[in-house]
């Protein structure tokens, strides 16, 4: 396929603009991400027993004075604080039963710039409290926890090196760095045929651009991560998957559609009067389980 000579300014604009822009709904409106994330919060508390565990490992093999967590697209809201909680209430156990005391926590809360990193701040001091409280009911000792927001892209170094415990990120790692480059024919249109994300009409060309973005977005992820982390520390990454290799799979791909033709109801309604030409393309992939066999 021959690349698009005179890419349209749109394309431009979004394939350099992602990182600075992207960002979910701020606040603690109705519309917000903080009051929409219920689903997430359903996947974080089954695979709950799984990070503790992990953290517990580190634990285990390390026992470290400060035990640095970070949280890679924290997002704002409740979810970030509660798996943070979960694991430093575990950890904090584990080692009053081992009298090998770890007394103090440090998390990161990253994500991008643009993230409502004020709404995370606001509710820590709340949060604080309340963990506190909860352990000293009980007859307990809480130990001292601290956050940070680390603004700032995962694909890319965000730490020193050898400087994290145990890394968690949730529901953040299928976005890409970028729409894919390719989605554009020599003459400066959409290979996709006017979707904004695969469908069972794209052209293999469009499954294949998003996944070499993909392999290059998690490479850098993946390395980034191993120079952050210690010897013994450990990562856990919880991101939408698909089963099949099927890169049109109905669930990955229904709710594209449904957005692709309320959008397309929308742009015609407008472009009849306004001659207003309209393209938008999802920097998301929804890799099958054999791409990430690649990398283990
Ligand atoms: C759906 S939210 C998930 C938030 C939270 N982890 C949860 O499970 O509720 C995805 C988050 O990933 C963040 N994100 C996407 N790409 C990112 C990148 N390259 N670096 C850091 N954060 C990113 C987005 O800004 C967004 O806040």
């Amino acid at each position: 396929m021959s690349s698009c000579k005179t890419p349209h300014t749109t394309e431009l604009v979004k394939t350099m603009d992602v990182e600075s822009i992207l960002h979910m709904k701020e606040g603690l409106g109705e519309t917000s991400y903080a009051q929409n994330s219920s689903l997430q919060k359903k996947s974080m508390e089954a695979m709950k027993r799984f990070i503790i565990d992990s953290a517990l490992a580190v634990y285990a093999s390390k026992t470290p004075e400060i035990f640095t967590i970070a949280d890679l697209g924290c997002s704002s809201g409740t979810n970030s604080l509660y798996l943070a909680e979960e694991i430093i209430k575990a950890i904090h156990e584990r080692s009053w039963q081992s009298a090998r005391l770890t007394s103090e926590f440090l998390v990161f809360l990253n994500d991008l710039p643009t993230n409502d990193f004020n709404a995370m701040f606001l509710s820590f001091p709340e949060f604080n409290m309340k963990f506190k409280a909860g352990i000293e009911l009980q007859g307990g000792s809480a130990p001292s926890v601290y956050i940070a927001g680390i603004p700032g892209s995962f694909y890319g170094r965000l730490f020193p090196g050898n400087s994290l415990d145990f890394i968690y990120t949730c529901y953040s790692l299928h976005w890409l760095s970028q729409v894919p480059l390719g989605l554009l024919d020599s003459d400066c249109k959409s290979i996709n045929k006017g979707k904004m994300y695969i469908s069972n009409t794209s052209p293999p060309a469009v499954s294949l651009a998003y996944f070499k973005q993909f392999q290059k977005d998690f490479s850098l992820f993946l390395n980034s991560r191993s120079a952050e982390l210690h010897l013994e520390g450990r990562i856990v990454i919880l991101m939408l998957g698909r089963r099949t290799e099927d890169h049109s799979d109905k669930s990955t791909t229904v709710l594209w559609e449904l957005l692709d033709r309320s959008l397309a109801i929308m742009v015609s309604q407008v472009s009849a009067t306004l001659g207003f030409l309209f393209h938008f393309t999802v920097h998301l992939q929804v890799a099958g389980t054999k791409k990430f066999s690649f990398y283990l």
